[in-house]
């Protein structure tokens, strides 16, 4: 392909796939199949690796990330960034219709919006190109987040059409859905992390992530509620974001016109009911004056509109008995104490349980048994107590003592020094513990044995015939032939999942293995870097450290995995059955250890490899990826337009400065 040829199929590609990209993620229609659309992004990719030159930033391509940021740019915002007033009474809504009509002499619209409990953003626009996206801070300067914002697909990064304003910012509210939330949450159980507390600090959390390929990752949503400029098409807030539409923004299909306060109040009590079955969480409705010449003459107070309001949705709040605490005991160890409640009705479904997650909230709240206590759902998916009512406080009450034994085994707990949770560190001997280590070997990203489930587990470990992931591989036909519930095709079924486990690469295994916070990925980098067990094994902190993504938190665990005989032992019975603790031939061919030691930035444009597959080649032959010079960065590869700063340091530093051939040939 000439580069001619490449710059109209990029130019095809990216217009074909951004259309794609708007149809679901804006319009929520699924025109072509996912392989389709992956087929399209792959073909793209490959053209932009031929013609690195050719990759601008508004490319499809450019929406999986791979920028890291050290440290976010603060920026002045142009308009400052206002609140709203708010309030959770009707009263006080009719107050503010009031306060309206007296100051507008004419006839007023109103618009009605939900409003979104997320993070606030703004985007700027000039000539249709995304160019900056700024969070709110502190009203008057934010932080620039324009990688992260990139990657969320809602988000357009060319505008449709050519009405469009030459420049422009565009207001909303950034939101991570329930599904997505409950996914992370699950990978997080998965490595034995602390659950997000709610989407909304998962959003904004994400938003601040340095490394922007893991943000695409987390497929961030954005509703788009508010639009600045100096020459927008009308004089009207409803109107111009109805334009904003036809740009390609996702603005939210929720918002209503309504003519007085009286529409006002049934859009609330629609959403009030409904709020419950959004895909993301709200926390009430905002409310607008629509006509800007009306907005003119409200004005402003210090911090926000007088022509705008928002009305908070009471949490659902009950009150009931706390009955008992229960103590659950989780793979990892880690104790959730639970309030069993009398069972009461809250906001559609029976509650009979919260979480009171930790020692400190039990103290904090100081909840005791028989209290009468306050149950909330709010953004949080799981009912949370938040309050204890006094006055039915029964006479002789006394404060919870948190248990200091296991309740599932008696070993004694500790409690980490920097940690809210208490431990049961008899991991050996610890049914739940045990259990959950073998229903997470099993699971389909891990071992994939999908006819070992919870029930079988339970039933394998109580009769005494599986104590540890490496006694699955001992067990026959006839030991489990005698068991109840387990007919003929089951048993067998289980034998052959078992067996034909051990195909399963070693990078898998090594997930599977269960060691505390190593998830899929970085599973996936201990496997590539030190391609067998027995020097993974050998590793000592410094050198897990030297591997890419590997912090101090898992490389200290790996150390610690390690240190145990069991877990030796248990590994080389594994080993001993067939199991895969090698890297396969096919990963190995495309690795070496030409670059083993090494830390390695790179900066500025490349020409015959692009930025994402020099990263690549860095770690596939050993090499380490970092952003920033320091001490301890062995080489620079300068490419094209090299950063400035980056140069000066690394020159001050005495860093190894070699061009993009010179790296080539290191890797040959
Ligand atoms: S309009 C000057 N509309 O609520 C008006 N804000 O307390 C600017 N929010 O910072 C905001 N949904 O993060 C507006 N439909 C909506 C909203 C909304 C959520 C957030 C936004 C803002 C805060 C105001």
């Amino acid at each position: 392909m000439t580069a001619t040829e490449a710059k109209h199929r990029i130019a095809e590609l990216s217009k074909i796939i951004e259309e794609h990209n708007y149809n679901y993620y804006v319009l929520d229609k699924s025109i072509i199949s996912d392989m389709e659309f992956d087929k399209l992004l792959k073909e793209l990719i490959d053209v932009e690796n031929e013609y690195p030159e050719l990759i601008s930033p508004d490319s499809p391509s450019q929406r999986v990330g791979g920028t890291v940021t050290k440290e976010f740019k603060t920026i002045r915002h142009k308009y400052p960034m206002l609140s709203l007033s708010n309030t959770y009474s009707e009263d006080e809504l009719i107050e503010f219709d009031n306060r309206i009509a007296k100051t507008l002499s004419s006839k007023y619209e109103y618009v009605c919006e939900l409003k979104y409990d997320g993070v606030a953003i703004g985007i700027t626009y000039k000539q249709g190109k995304l160019v900056q996206a700024v969070t709110r801070g502190d009203g008057e300067k934010g932080d620039e987040v324009t990688a992260n914002v990139r990657t969320i697909k809602s988000i357009p990064i060319k505008l449709r059409g050519n009405d469009y304003p030459d420049d422009f910012e565009i207001r909303g509210e950034i939101v991570m859905p329930h599904d997505i939330f409950d996914e992370i949450n699950k990978e997080r159980e998965d490595i034995g992390e602390e659950p997000l507390a709610n989407p909304r600090n998962s959003a904004s959390g994400t938003l601040k992530m340095q490394d922007s390929a893991v943000v695409a990752k987390r497929k961030l949503d954005c509703y788009l509620y508010f639009i600045l400029g100096e020459d927008l098409p009308f004089q009207s807030h409803y109107e111009n974001l109805d334009a904003a539409i036809r740009w390609g923004f996702k603005v939210p299909k929720y918002n209503m016109k309504v003519g007085n306060i009286k529409g006002v109040f049934e859009f609330i009590r629609q959403w009030d009911k409904a709020r419950h079955g959004l895909p993301f969480d709200i926390d009430g409705v905002v409310v607008k004056i629509n006509s800007y010449e009306q907005q003119k003459t409200l004005g402003f107070t210090a911090k926000s509109p007088r022509w705008a309001i928002a009305y908070k949705f009471k949490a659902e709040r009950v009150s009931t008995k706390l009955e008992s605490i229960a103590y659950q005991v989780g793979r990892t160890g880690a104790i959730t104490p639970v309030a069993n409640l009398k069972p009461v009705l809250l906001a559609g479904t029976t509650v009979k349980r919260a979480s009171l997650h930790n020692a400190d909230i039990i103290e904090k709240l100081d909840v005791r048994i028989g209290d009468q206590v306050y149950v909330e759902k709010g953004g949080e998916i799981i009912p949370k107590i938040v309050g204890v009512d006094l006055s039915k406080r029964p006479v002789h009450s006394v404060a919870v003592e948190f248990i200091t034994r296991c309740p599932e085994c008696n070993a004694k707990l500790v409690r980490g020094e920097e940690e809210a949770a208490h431990f049961c560190q008899n991991e050996n001997g610890c049914p739940p513990q045990i259990k959950g280590r073998i229903e997470h070997f099993a699971s389909r990203r891990a071992m994939n044995i999908d006819s070992l489930g919870r029930e079988t587990i339970e039933l394998l470990f109580n009769s005494g015939l599986v104590h540890d992931i490496a006694d699955l591989y001992d067990l026959k036909m006839e030991d489990l032939l005698p068991l109840e519930r387990m007919a003929e095709k089951s048993a067998s079924n289980l034998i052959s999942g078992i067996k034909s486990s051990k195909q399963i690469p070693f990078e898998r295994v090594l997930f599977a293995i269960g060691i505390r916070h190593v998830g899929e990925t970085s599973a996936k980098k201990l496997a590539y870097y030190f391609k067998d067990i027995n020097a993974l094994e050998k590793a000592s902190r410094e050198e897990l450290l030297e591997v890419g993504d590997i912090g101090e938190r898992i490389a200290e665990s790996v150390h610690n995995f390690f240190s145990d005989e069991k877990n030796k032992e248990i590994i080389s019975r594994l080993h001993q059955k067939g199991l895969n603790f090698t890297l396969s031939k096919e990963a190995l061919a495309t690795t070496s250890d030409k670059l083993k030691g090494f830390t390695i930035v790179i900066s500025g444009k490349f020409h015959k490899i692009s930025r994402d597959e020099l990263k690549k080649q860095i770690e596939q032959n050993g090499g380490k990826n970092s952003s920033a010079v320091s001490g301890s960065t062995n080489f620079l590869v300068a490419g094209e337009n090299i950063g400035p700063e980056k140069l000066k340091k690394a020159e001050k530093l005495g860093v190894k400065i070699i061009a993009e051939d010179e790296f080539l040939k290191m890797i040959e």
